[in-house]
């Protein structure tokens, strides 16, 4: 049994939620079956077909145009210092991969925190992942950064744990 938790980052921000995201759902791990693996991993290595093993699906990236990243969106941020690949984000791997109809998914996203910036990569994806076929696709955190590169918000690392541990609460058996 694993967790699989992909994430999408240009400028690093992204990766430090699914690292915190990771550390949560591990806190969880007392109360899952003895075994469960909990994988971080870019996008950009995640397979399109998930293993058979893997019982749970956080997915996530940054909000670049109010949604998810496009290869444009990249190659701007890339051209505003950021060192993350631009090859791939998760709107290509959501787009090249294979379906599970039964798998929990989770999506997250970093925003930028301002009044009245609507958009979320988080939202966006859940939408695609439904349209692609992983039927219980769910919208989750967003998480918030002061700017394009960051820092993030205070306690946004806490509150990741915390939402990663939420989460995780599910796959504890009845
Ligand atoms: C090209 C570009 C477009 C962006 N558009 C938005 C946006 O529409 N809404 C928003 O909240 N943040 C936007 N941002 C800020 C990103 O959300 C921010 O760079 C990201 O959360 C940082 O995560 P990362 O370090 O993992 O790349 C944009 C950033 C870039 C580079």
């Amino acid at each position: 049994m694993s967790v699989l938790v992909v994430y999408e980052s240009m400028f690093g921000n992204t990766e430090a939620i699914a690292e915190a995201i990771a550390e949560g759902v591990r806190r969880e791990g007392a109360h899952h079956p003895p075994g469960t693996e909990v994988a971080v991993v870019p996008v950009a290595e995640a397979p399109s077909r998930l293993p058979d093993d893997v019982t749970m699906l956080l997915i996530g990236g940054p909000t670049h145009a109010f949604s998810m990243s496009r290869e444009s969106t990249r190659a701007d941020a890339v051209r505003q210092g950021a060192t993350g690949t631009p090859r791939i984000g998760i709107r290509e791997w959501i787009d090249a991969s294979e379906p599970r109809a039964d798998l929990p998914v989770h999506t997250f996203d970093t925003r930028v925190h301002v009044r009245m910036m609507p958009g979320s990569a988080a939202k966006q994806a859940a939408i695609a992942l439904r349209r692609k076929g992983f039927e219980l696709a769910k919208r989750g955190e967003s998480f918030w950064v002061g700017g394009k590169d960051g820092p993030l918000s205070h306690d946004e690392i806490v509150r990741a744990r915390a939402w990663g541990a939420f989460v995780a609460e599910a796959l504890t058996p009845a």
